[in-house]
């Protein structure tokens, strides 16, 4: 049949303006570039190189098999918040009431929904950069502007002058994000800057979203968690339950889970109608089968858990004395998170240096840039893997290096 109306074609210029303004992630360019290549060892994406444990992919089977394909609660199954609750207690030493806890698909999307829960369209966020890329890109996408904060590098490492922080805050300001141990720098907020930047936010009603996906992941002499263990601090430390503080967690890096995509929010139980609505009409709640796994993770998962910490620890190591040897890298080995976020002396502009590794080297490499302006001339190189591949990459990087 034909029509007497003109064509009228898709194509970018056709998007939303926030769709059409959404950047590409540096850190997906060079995975994308590099993925399948053979020999490549990637170490581009902040996850390790062993898959989920059988435990774990186990538990999804089976509720798979007994039929777990329904919908399901749009918060998470009862058993999983009440096991976060109980995780979260265990670390932290506070008691803490499952109604606190919302199962998400992903870290990314906890992300994504706290900020979506705390600022409309026109409001800011304020955040410390260098910064993982996905949370300033999704508040552009949410139509909320965010307000970066540099943070400084020196030889004990990066780091965040609170008042700084202050100064950034306008009156448009709604929430401020403290990614802490931080994805890429490996900074640790201090607590004294926590309970700091808690008081600032009170007196002006301004919420915190508390990124503290790596808080396993510290290193050196610090503080032990309830658990016994090492453990970052936390504004799990200093809140009371109803403070206005969200905090953003994953099931991706303790327990191997990247791929699965499933993570939690902990919020004011005052708030728990309105998050519920927010997950209904985004993914309308995780699969139940998933959450199955994710609860076998928390119930036997410790054991797992501490084995990636401790790839964690080896691979700061490896990774830390593979640079100095360099003689060449700027960099400080990092508090927390397992990520090297360096510089090379002679190259100043590593925005394709991590296509060229790919090419040059058989090692994969996200660019500074991609974690915003603050990164550019550093490089960000995950060390969660086993020993093996992470001393073959310092080796290959050393040899491109002593080629140049
Ligand atoms: C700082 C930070 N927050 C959140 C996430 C989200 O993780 P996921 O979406 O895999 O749950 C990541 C992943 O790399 C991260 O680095």
């Amino acid at each position: 049949m034909s029509s007497s109306i003109a064509p009228y074609p898709a194509g970018i210029e056709a998007l939303s303006d926030r769709a059409s303004a959404s950047p590409e992630s540096g850190i997906v360019e060079v995975l994308n570039y590099g993925m399948g290549r053979q020999g490549i060892i990637p170490l581009w994406a902040g996850e390790g190189d062993i898959p989920t444990p059988a435990f774990i992919c186990d538990a999804a089977t089976a509720a798979l098999a007994e039929g777990q394909t329904f919908y399901t609660y749009q918060r998470g199954i009862p058993p999983l918040r009440n096991a976060l609750a109980e995780y979260t207690g265990w670390l932290y030493g506070t008691p803490n009431s499952f109604e606190r806890f919302f199962v998400t698909g992903s870290g990314m999307q906890a992300i994504q929904t706290a900020i979506l829960l705390t600022a409309d369209p026109g409001d800011e966020i304020v955040y410390h950069a260098p910064a993982w890329p996905n949370l300033p890109a999704a508040a552009e996408i949410a139509g909320v502007t965010p307000v970066s904060v540099a943070m400084q590098f020196s030889e004990t490492g990066w780091h965040l002058d609170l008042e700084r922080v202050f100064a950034a805050v306008s009156a448009r300001t709604k929430a401020i994000c403290v990614n802490s141990p931080s994805n890429p720098t490996g900074w640790v907020m201090p607590k004294e800057d926590i309970g700091a930047l808690l008081d600032f936010c009170r007196g002006r009603g301004i919420w915190i979203i508390a990124d503290e996906v790596y808080c396993r992941f510290v290193y050196g002499d610090v503080r032990k968690g309830a658990h016994g263990r090492p453990l970052a601090p936390s504004f799990h430390d200093v809140i009371t339950p109803e403070d206005r503080v969200l905090f953003v967690n994953t099931f991706s890096k303790n327990w191997a889970m990247t791929g699965w995509r499933i993570g939690w929010i902990e919020a004011p139980e005052s708030i728990g109608i309105k998050l519920e609505n927010l997950i209904q009409y985004s993914t309308s709640g995780v699969a139940a089968f998933m959450q199955q796994a994710a609860l076998a993770a928390m119930q036997e998962g410790d054991e797992f858990a501490e084995s990636v910490i401790s790839d964690a620890c080896r691979g700061r190591a490896i990774v830390s004395e593979g640079l100095r040897k360099s003689g060449r890298c700027r960099f400080a080995e990092p508090d927390g998170a397992f990520y090297a976020f360096f510089g090379i002396d002679g190259e100043p502009d590593t925005d394709k240096l991590g296509l060229r590794l790919v090419d040059e080297a058989g090692i994969g490499i996200a660019p500074g840039r991609a974690f915003g302006p603050e990164g550019a001339g550093y490089m960000r190189m995950c060390f969660v893997r086993r020993p093996a591949g992470l001393s073959d990459a310092m080796s290959r990087l050393n040899l491109w290096l002593a080629k140049r």
